[in-house]
């Protein structure tokens, strides 16, 4: 299935969290077309299963195994995993999230829902990170990919979540001054609205937000998945620290003051 053009990941290992479906298997459809064997995890071993089984259907390469990121044993099994499966571990990419919705009054919101998203969604890029490091400065080649949010760059409301996002882009800052000079890279993608099964259901709202993107449309998970390839590859070998929006324009163009003075 991999072309010449699209053989930017031959022989490299990859691990993604949070990957049994959405952004996260689309990253791992897209990796492994790519030449690359993909290590796909999740809390949910049945569809980290489903989204290895389709690649390999595909043609590609991948392997699935149970990886909770609050759970330090099962990540350190996954790094483990990777490396065994495909002979090193060259990427390495944070996915999995939590998000609890924000209680109508924030002084009502219970400290564990607080706890849980900063976990998951933090403290486990952290863990990943700790665990992978040695290999990826093994590979040579190494690349540490997180996805963020615009929740980390604007209010979009769910406080923790934001929180959590927001602290990506520093870890990413410094994980990528620590761990350039051993050559690995770390970077992040902040994604706007994406059409994921995370909005099954909420396709009126999925419109009504759809009209803020100055690109006219919400984000598919293939959106993505290409940023995080580009950042993963080495077409950014000289490109560490940063974060990348990839949200159709919506951080960058202030469009209800754009529409406000076209009113009347
Ligand atoms: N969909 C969006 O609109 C959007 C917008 C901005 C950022 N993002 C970010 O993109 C990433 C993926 O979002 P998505 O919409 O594809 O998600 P999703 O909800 O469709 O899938 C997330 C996956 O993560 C897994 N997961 C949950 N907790 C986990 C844990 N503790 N350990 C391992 N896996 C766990 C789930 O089982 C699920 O398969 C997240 O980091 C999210 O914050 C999404």
């Amino acid at each position: 299935m991999t072309s010449a053009a699209l053989a930017r990941f031959d022989g490299y290992g990859v691990l993604i969290t949070g990957a049994g479906q959405g952004i996260g298997a689309a990253t791992a459809h897209r990796l492994a077309a790519e030449g690359a064997g993909v290590l796909v995890t999740d809390l949910d071993p049945e569809r980290a299963a489903r989204v290895a089984a389709d690649i390999v259907a595909a043609g590609g390469r991948a392997e699935s195994l149970a990886c909770d990121v609050t759970d330090r044993a099962t990540i350190e099994a996954a790094v483990a995993h990777a490396v065994t499966a495909f002979g090193a571990l060259d990427v390495l990419v944070n996915n999995a999230y939590s998000c609890a919705p924000d209680e109508a009054l924030f002084e009502d919101e219970p400290d564990d829902v607080w706890e849980r998203d900063l976990d998951v969604t933090l403290s486990g890029a952290y863990r990943c990170a700790r665990a992978a490091l040695p290999h990826l400065v093994a590979s040579g080649r190494g690349a540490i990919v997180s996805i963020g949010s615009v929740n980390g760059v604007q209010d979009f409301g769910n406080h923790a979540y934001s929180a959590a996002k927001a602290g990506l882009a520093g870890l990413t800052r410094t994980l990528a001054g620590h761990a350039g000079p051993r050559g690995v890279r770390v970077n992040l993608v902040t994604p706007g609205t994406v059409r994921t099964d995370a909005w099954s259901g909420r396709e009126g709202e999925l419109s009504r937000v759809s009209g803020l993107y100055p690109l006219g449309r919400v984000g598919e998970p293939e959106d993505i998945a290409a940023a995080v390839a580009f950042l993963a590859s080495r077409d950014a070998a000289w490109v560490t620290g940063t974060t990348l929006c990839v949200d159709g324009g919506l951080t960058a163009v202030n469009t209800g003051f754009r529409q406000a003075l076209a009113t009347d």
